[in-house]
């Protein structure tokens, strides 16, 4: 419960709001109580200086009298004394309070003829003025006013009373706020839980709104997008493990098979180079394959750097086409390279190599006797272009976009035959995708293959 959300929430609006309301109480308090106690203090002033006006002109008897009954009809109480503090006559009894107030007042020296003696309201059970009748220069008497506190004791009572009353709504609202908070926000936070619990054992329909509009609908559709990720990487690596495990044991089978062959029987030395080559071939494939995994790995792990400089692209062109002179003349196929000499290019020298090897390799591959490729490359504004085309057997329509993927081939038994994985392809384009470009082909099946790839031109 504690720790639930909706219960942190709750309670941080709940002492928000009882911060708010007591602060509020205090100064709302203070304010009201001074301003009562000094309207009760100045009236009752007022009224004693009136009573002593009227009696420094008539300092009689009847006055007097008149004077005290007057008051004890209000709620004031009057004393008048003379002036060593007996009393003349009084509206109200006499309270042991208000004589010692009156003994207190008398002691101290006069200081204006109208003053208040006790104010202090929250302690004394009364209020208390002195107005001194004098007439010329001769004390006359007292006036002393006295008003109950009690009266603004009952009104702050009453307003105390009151903010209990709104601290005691504050709590109830608070509650049903808590409740209602951990409908609309613990809720969707508990179905996100429980969805990527189910992602974690792979079960079941992933239970979120996705349709929210605020955060919670943002995160909740994330949590879906990734579930989703996490279902085709899945797959994906099943399909990709499954792909290697026969890509590894195809070749191994071979060589199992001929080193048999080679132990078992006797056989002559031909036969035995014959095999002995073979092996020899099959082993350099799987050591190719591996190679080739490991730098697929290597881009898997964002392990993949390329170090780039500042080259004559025509000068790798030229180099890659010698050292591939033998394969391309053995079926005497020409190749044609269109590329403007003086062209520099921002590139990774040795992965550029593997590219046109790995694009080359499978023009020739696919290609028949006494054809020609066309490697061209274009120069625009801001990017160039490299194509590399070619008069072979083509790719059929729909397994154009597959090609790049890891391990895919066209024609599964010849490729095998030609020494091909499917791996060059795949490995070609993270190598232009880390430069920044893009590669595509277009094919026609019995015309012939088109890659074409652009490379934004560095302005370093
Ligand atoms: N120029 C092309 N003409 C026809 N088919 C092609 C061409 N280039 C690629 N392919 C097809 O695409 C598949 C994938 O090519 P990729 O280069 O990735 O693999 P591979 O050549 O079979 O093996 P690897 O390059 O790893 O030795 C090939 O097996 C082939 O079927
Ligand atoms: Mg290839």
């Amino acid at each position: 419960m504690i720790n639930k959300i909706s219960f942190k929430i709750g309670m941080l609006f709940f002492v928000f709001i009882l911060f708010v309301e007591i602060l509020l109480f205090v100064i709302l308090y203070l304010n009201l109580a001074n301003t009562q106690a000094n309207e009760v203090m100045d009236n009752l002033l007022a009224r004693g200086n009136t009573h002593r006006d009227v009696l420094e002109d008539h300092f009689n008897a009847s006055t007097i009298d008149h004077v005290g009954m007057m008051e004890s009809a209000s709620d004031f109480t009057v004393v008048i004394t003379d002036p060593n503090g007996n009393v003349i006559v009084d509206s109200n009894h006499i309270e042991a309070e208000m004589k010692a107030v009156i003994q207190k007042a008398l002691q101290n020296p006069i200081q204006s003829d109208g003053e208040i003696i006790s104010s202090n309201w929250k302690e004394n059970q009364y209020i208390a003025s002195n107005s001194i009748i004098m007439t010329g220069n001769e004390v006359k008497g007292h006036v002393f006013m006295f008003a109950e506190t009690n009266k603004i004791k009952h009104v702050l009572n009453e307003m105390g009373k009151q903010f209990k009353l709104i601290g005691l709504l504050t709590f109830i609202i608070t509650i049903v706020t808590i409740f209602i908070l951990s409908k609309l926000i613990t809720v969707p936070l508990i179905r996100m839980k429980k969805a990527t619990e189910n992602i974690q054992k792979e079960k079941g329909e992933l239970p979120l709104d996705i349709k929210r509009k605020d955060e919670l609908g943002v995160l909740a559709r994330t949590i879906k997008e990734l579930a989703e990720d996490l279902t085709h990487l899945k797959t994906e690596r099943n399909e990709f493990l499954s792909s290697i495990s026969h890509e590894l044991r195809t070749p191994l089978t071979y060589i199992k098979g001929y080193a048999d062959i080679l132990s078992r029987r006797e056989i002559n030395k031909t036969d035995t180079l014959k095999y002995s080559t073979i092996i020899k071939e099959e082993a350099e494939q799987l050591s190719i394959l591996i190679k080739n995994l490991f730098d697929l790995a290597k881009v898997d792990q964002h392990n993949f750097v390329i170090n780039q400089e500042w080259i004559l692209l025509d000068q790798i062109i030229q180099s890659v086409i010698r050292r591939m002179k033998p394969a391309f003349d053995n079926k005497n196929i020409s190749v044609v390279v269109q590329c403007p000499e003086n062209l520099k290019v921002y590139i990774d020298n040795a992965r550029m190599q593997q590219v046109f090897i790995n694009l080359l390799d499978n023009a020739q591959k696919h290609s028949l006797h006494n054809t020609s490729i066309l490697l061209k490359v274009v120069e625009h504004k801001r990017s160039l272009e490299i194509i590399i085309q070619d008069e072979g057997e083509g790719i059929p329509n729909e397994e154009v976009p597959k090609v790049f993927n890891r391990l895919y081939r066209v024609e599964k038994s010849r490729s095998r035959m030609n020494g091909g994985s499917g791996i060059g392809l795949a490995i070609t384009k993270e190598i232009i995708e880390s430069h920044g470009g893009n590669i595509k082909m277009e094919s026609e099946l019995g015309k012939g293959t088109k890659v074409i790839i652009t490379l934004p031109k560095d302005e370093k």
